[in-house]
């Protein structure tokens, strides 16, 4: 366990908080636009988001070590409309370099979609970890899948990594292992019956599709064609209701969902199901982060000593 202070950028419901405390962290600012999300994250965290970034004095954040930020990604991803830069959600990685140039933190954790990597041939990657390392940060990308650090769900991500000076012991955490089903999955008998789908769609997946693997989750891409697995596919934040399903039967409940992020269970749920399901689908998986954050102090420490 280290101590060190950090800041919570788009914070969501706090997957980056949840990480960070967990390894030994304490939040002194987090600011988040989604009035439901700053519900959730002050009900959870006991502290008040702030609201749009782009209204912040960037001279108003107070100092901390670790600056976190999973910035918007919808102009990045391949559900997005890949307009990226030209979108003015895909500009808010500006704020961040804004709020790094005035607070100069010793280390930063980025995450985004992994198409941010290829999004416009590359471009749009270049310009982001060109900036970064104009302001002298020593950077490490990569894409990591939530599915090799404890967590049953397929969900890739691309993270950087940014030390304040030169970090050449850092490297990426090996995989682990993947989580368990079993683990995350309530029990049907006390799942409450609006979860579960109706005669006719469950018949309909099931011409389409037979599984040998239970529990699985059962996925349906955007062809319509329905594979299953005992992992997840990536939650999403805006997707059909039915894209998932457990067993074939059911949708995940909001509890279920929190789980596949890593969340754990005294994260108290105080909004609404679409609501939840919308924020677990735009969460960072804590597994992740809390191992790449392990594996940043560690580097920055060995540097120090
Ligand atoms: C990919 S999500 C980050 C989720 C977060 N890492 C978590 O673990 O829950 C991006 C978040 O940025 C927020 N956001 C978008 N525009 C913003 C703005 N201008 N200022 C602050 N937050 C914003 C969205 O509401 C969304 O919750």
């Amino acid at each position: 366990m280290h101590e060190f202070t950090f800041i919570d950028l788009f914070a969501g419901i706090g997957g980056f908080h949840e990480a960070g405390t967990q390894m030994g962290g304490r939040c002194v600012f987090a600011c988040e636009i989604d009035k439901h999300a700053r519900i959730a994250y002050k009900h959870n965290y006991r502290m008040e988001p702030y609201g749009d970034i782009t209204a912040i004095d960037e001279n108003c954040v107070p100092d901390h070590d670790i600056l976190f930020a999973g910035f918007p990604c919808q102009p990045f991803s391949i559900i997005g409309n890949r307009k990226g830069f030209e979108d003015t959600r895909g500009t808010l990685f500006f704020e961040i370099e804004r709020i790094l140039r005035a607070k100069r933190p010793s280390m930063f954790i980025l995450e985004n979609v992994k198409q941010l990597k290829t999004h416009d041939n590359g471009h749009t990657f270049r310009v982001i970890i060109r900036s970064l390392e104009c302001l002298g940060y020593d950077v490490y990308p990569a894409v990591l899948n939530a599915l090799n650090y404890g967590l049953p769900q397929k969900r890739e991500r691309t993270v950087i990594v940014g030390f304040s000076e030169k970090t050449p012991h850092f490297k990426f955490p090996e995989p682990i292992e993947c989580g368990k089903l079993e683990d995350i999955l309530e029990d049907d008998r006390l799942v409450d019956r609006k979860h579960f789908v109706s005669k006719a769609i469950r018949e309909k997946r099931s011409e389409r599709h037979t599984s040998d693997i239970f529990p699985s989750i059962w996925h349906e891409n955007v062809g319509g064609n329905v594979t299953s697995h005992p992992f997840s596919c990536a939650l999403r934040a805006g997707a059909s209701h039915n894209y998932l399903l457990v067993n074939g039967k059911r949708r995940l409940t909001p509890r279920e969902m929190l789980r596949l992020q890593g969340f754990p269970d005294t994260f108290e749920i105080v909004c609404s199901d679409a609501q939840t399901r919308k924020q677990a689908g735009n969460a960072v998986p804590v597994n992740m982060i809390r191992e790449v954050l392990r594996a940043g102090l560690s580097a920055f420490l060995s540097r120090a000593g």
